[in-house]
């Protein structure tokens, strides 16, 4: 087996293959001064299974390249070419708000479905589907990050109440405060822009004295997150720790939310970025090698 990581997965890509004991490909990737991809294969591919590590944020500039590389293994002999998406992207578009939208998330799933051979992720945003079948037409596989987080919970915050900020949040939330052994609370939200949001007031009354410890799959512009932590502070909570499997973090995301009070801001590694704090390599490697 080789893994090859496009460009912003080195470090992920080498942690997965230190599990497995694989090797990492070798190929470059370049951009013309037009803006073409440009892409090149250095290392023996025949009969091989290999495996693309390539994180989706902010898909549109990596599609094609990934496109690219896989086409190329394929062509090279490879046996096979697995994607390991940590962040799949496209996944809120999921259906017509507004008459004459496209859904996104369906053509997305359509164009990686017609090129890679399988497809690995962590927390996908399922919230009207139930599985990724329903979207993909490749073996998909849905990991959860749900464990280490709670890990990383139970290692770092005393007495938490873990909040998630609404209610598609409640799958992850449940799973995470049951093995941090922690209480929990989900609260609504209604999105009226893409950066403005409006999330319910957290009953903390009976948590003060807690940590509270905000959980959500994807931190975008951070206006989720941003409003619940004003919200704890008129409670007057402790100032919460903020935690994002998807650091997605776009524009000043990152230190709007650390100006707004949060006390930590943490991620997964699924997107390469300084908060991370939860590796999420071996888990990775766990579903390739099943
Ligand atoms: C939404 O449905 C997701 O679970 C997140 O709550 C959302 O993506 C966060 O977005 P933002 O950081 O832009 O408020």
């Amino acid at each position: 087996m080789k893994i090859f990581a496009l460009p912003g997965n080195t470090v992920l890509a080498r942690g997965i293959s230190r599990h497995l004991d694989a090797e990492l490909g070798i190929f470059t990737v370049h951009r013309f001064p037009d803006g073409e991809s440009y892409v090149r294969l250095l290392c023996e591919v025949k009969e091989q299974q290999t495996v693309i590590v390539c994180t989706l944020f902010q898909p549109d500039d990596k599609i094609l390249p990934l496109y690219y590389l896989t086409k190329l293994l394929k062509d090279s002999g490879a046996k096979s070419v697995t994607l390991i998406a940590p962040y799949l992207a496209y996944m809120r578009q999921d259906k017509v708000f507004n008459p004459g939208e496209a859904v996104t998330s369906n053509y997305f799933a359509a164009l990686l479905s017609s090129f890679v051979d399988r497809l690995i992720t962590i927390d996908p945003h399922l919230h009207r589907h139930g599985s990724m079948s329903e979207l993909y037409a490749i073996p998909c596989k849905a990991i959860h990050a749900a464990p280490l987080v709670s890990d990383w919970i139970r290692q770092n915050v005393v007495n938490p109440i873990i909040i998630g900020p609404d209610s598609e949040s409640e799958q992850w939330v449940s799973k995470v405060a049951a093995a941090a052994e922690s209480p929990f609370l989900v609260l609504e939200k209604v999105r009226h822009s893409d950066h403005e949001v409006e999330v319910s007031k957290p009953a903390v009354a009976a948590y003060h004295g807690r940590t509270p410890v905000l959980v959500d799959d994807i931190i975008s512009t951070a206006h989720t997150m941003i409003e619940t932590v004003g919200h704890l502070h008129v409670s007057g909570m402790v100032a919460p720790v903020c935690i994002g499997v998807h650091p997605v973090f776009a524009g000043n995301a990152y230190d709007d939310l650390v100006v707004a009070g949060a006390a930590q801001v943490i991620s997964c590694n699924t997107i390469q970025h300084p908060s991370n704090r939860i590796d999420v390599a071996g888990l990775l490697a766990t579903a390739i090698s099943e």
